[in-house]
């Protein structure tokens, strides 16, 4: 059958993958079906802070470059991740703020810095940046984290500010989870981007991740809420689609489960391709074998298009048959 990227190509949407850059390196299966099925890559890891800056001062774009380099290879597009978020902080940022060494006024110029920095570092080789990662609750209030604790709510617009100086041509995300359908959470993003664009803040996409599990549901009108951010003229992005399910690896998922995957995924590009703003649609890794899932929800995890072994699931079927009905 036709690769994803082949299927994808006439529908204008890219169709991309996280990955990991340890198996690409190691796993020649792993990085074949990298370049073979996505024509966009997203570093799961390695560009984040703790990665990118583990002493400070000291910059390591090694991995990083690494997969900048595979990506121009297969002519694929690199969505570049993260450059605010509250976790994966190197420790000498975080245990800085903690006892006082880093103050208020500080914090502000090494973020701009650290802005500038990656941004310059990969300036022309990125699509699009993730600026901005999970600022939100559920609930639609701000997350409590270093950034607001710090610096209060303006560190959003200010992040957008400086990543627009660093790379005028990257395309900036906001990027958040649970955030595909109309609920609390995306209103208030909804809110705040609306409120930053009449300002002038050059914010430019709005990424949902699309982390679903089978044990709740589909989110609710997502291609109306991906419509609302184009009419205030973003682009939009599914950026780390995975369905999970409630088994322990080694179970073999159900019928049930397994229909109820494919619909995940099925729903969520489906919205995508649909919604004219909408430009990627990249799953959070792409087999089993290498998943996040497991780690952090224990018990669950079969969430990829392929399993551990590479074959092909129901899954990848619903998104290839979306694909050519697009
Ligand atoms: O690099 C170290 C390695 O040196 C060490 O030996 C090993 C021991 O556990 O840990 C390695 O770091 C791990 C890293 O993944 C690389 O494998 C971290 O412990 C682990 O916490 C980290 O998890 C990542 C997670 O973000 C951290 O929050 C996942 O791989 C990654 O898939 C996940 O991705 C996030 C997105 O960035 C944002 N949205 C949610 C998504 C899923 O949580």
């Amino acid at each position: 059958s036709k690769s994803l990227k082949a299927l994808a190509k006439p529908t204008g949407v890219r169709v991309g993958t996280a990955v990991d850059t340890a198996a690409l390196a190691d796993d020649a299966t792993y990085a074949g079906a990298v370049s073979a099925q996505f024509n966009s890559v997203t570093p799961e890891n390695v560009m984040k802070w703790e990665v990118v800056e583990p002493e400070r001062g000291k910059l390591d774009f090694t991995e990083a470059d690494k997969l900048v380099a595979f990506a121009k290879a297969h002519k694929q597009k690199v969505r570049g991740h993260t450059l605010v978020w509250h976790s994966q902080l190197p420790a000498w940022l975080t245990s800085g703020v903690e006892d006082g060494s880093i103050d208020k006024k500080q914090l502000r110029s090494i973020l701009k810095q650290h802005i500038a920095t990656e941004m310059g570092h990969f300036k022309g080789d990125i699509w699009a940046w993730d600026v901005v990662n999970e600022a939100f609750n559920d609930d639609g209030t701000l997350r409590d984290s270093l950034w607001l604790r710090e610096l209060g709510p303006e560190y959003i617009a200010d992040a957008f500010r400086w990543a627009h100086k660093a790379d005028p041509k990257a395309i900036l995300f906001y990027n958040d989870y649970n955030t595909e359908g109309i609920g609390p959470k995306s209103d208030a993003v909804y809110k705040l981007v609306k409120e930053l664009r009449s300002e002038g803040v050059p914010i430019q996409g709005y990424g949902v991740q699309g982390h679903l599990s089978t044990e709740y549901g589909l989110p609710t009108d997502m291609q109306a809420n991906l419509h609302r951010f184009a009419k205030l003229g973003l682009k939009t992005a599914v950026t780390e689609a995975d369905v999970r399910i409630t088994f322990s690896a080694s179970d073999p998922a159900t019928p049930a489960e397994v229909q109820a995957q494919s619909n995940g995924y099925s729903y969520m590009l489906q919205s995508c391709l649909l919604e004219r703003s909408c430009i990627s649609f990249t799953v959070w890794g792409f087999t089993d074998k290498y998943s996040w899932i497991p780690q952090v929800f224990p018990g669950e995890g079969q969430a990829n298009l392929y399993d551990e072994d590479y074959q092909p699931k129901a899954a990848y079927e619903t998104v290839q048959r979306d694909l050519r009905l697009a």
